[in-house]
């Protein structure tokens, strides 16, 4: 039995993430961020005093990546995000993490039916074959607010204008690289969330992999 495999791509505190998770729980899936797998190898180079800009530092930090490194609670910073930005650029990096990413798809663990990754390029090159695609966006100042409460209610002080200035250099980064840039899969249902819950979101979501998977 093939197993049933969401993608779910989009830029930067678009509501990928809680989206996925809560897609995830209603349907009995395993769910992966792929984004944790960029951020844990630029929290490494930064940690070895290296550059994320450095592609030696940064597949070698790749290529020993484990499953711990996923949920150390260094990873939702703002530094470590630009340095995930800045690794995933790198075309050896991506392919380092591919095989992972297609096993967890493929062979989800504890014997779950199927999977939800959510990512940058899940669609289009992690999972082409995924039954199921959304690319989740939102306007970039309302992604910028989101991820300013974010970062507050984990007691960071920086200003929305700071926030959104990153927000935009990281988007500008991610869609221009050569390397897997973000787009959307042509497949792919579109959700905007700029003026969406949570929970309708969530409806929408599960609507499509429904009818489509
Ligand atoms: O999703 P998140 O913001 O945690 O991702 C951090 C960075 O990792 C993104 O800005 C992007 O550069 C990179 N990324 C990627 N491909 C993915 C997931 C994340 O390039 N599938």
């Amino acid at each position: 039995e093939r197993p049933i495999i969401v993608a779910i791509d989009g830029p930067a505190a678009a509501g990928k993430g809680t989206l996925a998770r809560r897609v995830a729980d209603a349907l009995g899936l395993a769910y992966l961020d792929t984004g944790s797998l960029y951020r844990a190898v630029g929290l490494k180079v930064l940690e070895a005093g290296q550059d994320p800009d450095d592609a030696d530092a940064a597949v070698s930090a790749s290529k020993t990546l484990t499953v711990d490194d996923l949920a150390r609670p260094g990873l939702r910073g703002e530094g470590v995000a630009d340095a995930a930005s800045r690794v995933s650029a790198i075309r050896a990096v991506r392919e380092a993490l591919l095989a992972f990413q297609r096993h967890f798809a493929h062979s989800p663990p504890n014997g779950l039916r199927g999977a939800v990754l959510d990512g940058r390029d899940i669609g289009t090159v992690v999972c082409p074959e995924a039954c199921a695609k959304l690319f989740v966006t939102a306007t970039t100042e309302e992604r910028a607010r989101r991820r300013h409460e974010e970062l507050r209610a984990r007691g960071e002080a920086p200003t929305f204008e700071a926030v959104l200035r990153e927000m935009e250099a990281r988007d500008a980064r991610d869609a221009a690289r050569a390397a897997a840039p973000l787009r959307s899969a042509e497949d792919a249902h579109v959700l905007d969330t700029s003026n969406m819950d949570v929970d309708s979101a969530l409806r929408t979501a599960l609507w499509v992999v429904r009818s489509r998977c």
